[in-house]
């Protein structure tokens, strides 16, 4: 159990990493829950042999970006392909980290074969349930001991709480939840499971998956925590309603983790929040505001907003095993090609330098162990 330090609310701390101090995520957040990142290839590769120094230093999970989604490990029907997983896996073992998979069944990054027949027709559900199944023993069995939790479904609910119509939805049924979450646990008893979804601070969908958390367990499917991704703005998800998703969800009896934290500091494009990676907006004036650097009052406020959500992971601390960012630096994150390509965004805790930045100080010394 980690006490909860000064969140400096007027200024930033001063002595903290920025300027010198060796203190790390992992060892800051020790007592609390892990520190972790998504990679990409360059990185478990060891090719970007500067990030691959700061991922070691500083966190102790991590997430695979993309090689463990559908399209890339099984491209084609009967094709898998490994060589990225495997590096990715070699590189947590190496490294002593736990290793998450991300993600077995999902609507996105999985191609139109999956769903249909060799004559290109859709296929019907006894079919769907046997592919499904044959990709979930393959890759969980592949990874078996090595993957230590695997996101099983991601992203199966609407922004209103009811199941999104998915082509897994709508031929298998909602009971594709289920069949996944079957799948992987006769494919490795010992591997922590996973839901995983966006907005689920949002009152409507936070109580659909308060009622599909409930679904799986009444059918005694084998339930680790809920991911809550947090793709976060700087004004949504408000500190109330990040807290009262930690209980509703925890409620279930279910562990919570934050799978994919970043922070949006760009102006909004579109309508929609949410994190839907089929989203697209516009380039506008005035949309792309720090192309030449982020200004001190933006990186400050920045902090502040990094304080106030680690200060509500830190109340919730006793259901979270883990804070995963999403990405190691902000060159790397996908924000600063979505929803509009080309915009230069400032999400996560180390800069393009890979140097940590006052929202790293901030966070550490809420820690109190600065
Ligand atoms: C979703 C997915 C992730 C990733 C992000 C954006 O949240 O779960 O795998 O694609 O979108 O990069």
């Amino acid at each position: 159990m980690l006490a909860v330090g000064c969140a400096h609310p007027g200024g930033l701390p001063q002595g903290s990493a920025a300027s010198g101090s060796p203190i790390a995520l992992k060892s800051a957040f020790k007592d609390a829950f892990l520190v972790g990142v998504a990679l990409n290839e360059e990185q478990f590769s060891g090719r970007a042999v500067s990030s691959v120094a700061l991922v070691k230093a500083q966190f102790n999970t991590i997430s695979p970006e993309n090689v463990l989604k559908w399209e890339i490990v099984h491209p084609r029907p009967a094709t898998y392909n490994f060589a990225p997983g495997d590096a990715y896996v070699e590189f947590g073992a190496q490294n002593g980290m736990f290793v998450i998979g991300h993600t077995l069944v999902w609507h996105s990054q999985t191609p139109p074969w999956v769903f249909q027949d060799s004559a290109g027709h859709p296929l019907a559900r006894e079919a769907l349930l046997a592919r499904m199944h044959d990709h979930i023993s393959t890759v969980v069995g592949h990874y078996k001991g090595r993957v230590k939790g695997w996101d099983v479904v991601n992203e199966a609910l609407n922004e209103d709480g009811t199941m999104r119509p998915s082509a897994w939805q709508k031929i298998i049924g909602d009971d594709f939840i289920e069949k996944a979450f079957q799948y992987a646990h006769e494919a490795d008893p010992a591997a922590e499971l996973y839901y995983n979804d966006y907005s689920l601070e949002n009152p409507a969908k936070r109580d659909g998956a308060v009622r599909l958390i409930n679904r799986l367990k009444a059918a005694g499917v084998q339930i680790k925590a809920i991911g809550s991704q947090e793709h976060n703005k700087m004004d949504w998800p408000s500190v109330p309603l990040m807290d009262s998703m930690f209980t509703a969800l925890a409620g279930t009896g279910v562990h919570v983790n934050v799978t994919e934290l970043d922070v949006d500091i760009l102006p909004r494009v579109t309508q929609n929040g949410g994190a839907d990676v089929a989203t697209r907006g516009q380039a506008q004036a005035g949309s792309n505001p720090y192309a030449a650097g982020l200004p001190d009052s933006a990186q400050k406020a920045l902090a502040r907003r990094y304080a106030e959500m680690f200060g509500v992971y830190l109340k919730h601390q006793d259901v979270i095993d883990r804070i995963t960012f999403w990405g190691v630096t902000d060159g790397d994150s996908w924000l600063n090609g979505w929803p509009v390509r080309g915009r230069t965004s400032y999400p996560l805790l180390f800069d393009r330098q890979l140097k940590p930045k006052p929202a790293f100080d901030m966070v550490v010394a809420l820690s109190g162990k600065r």
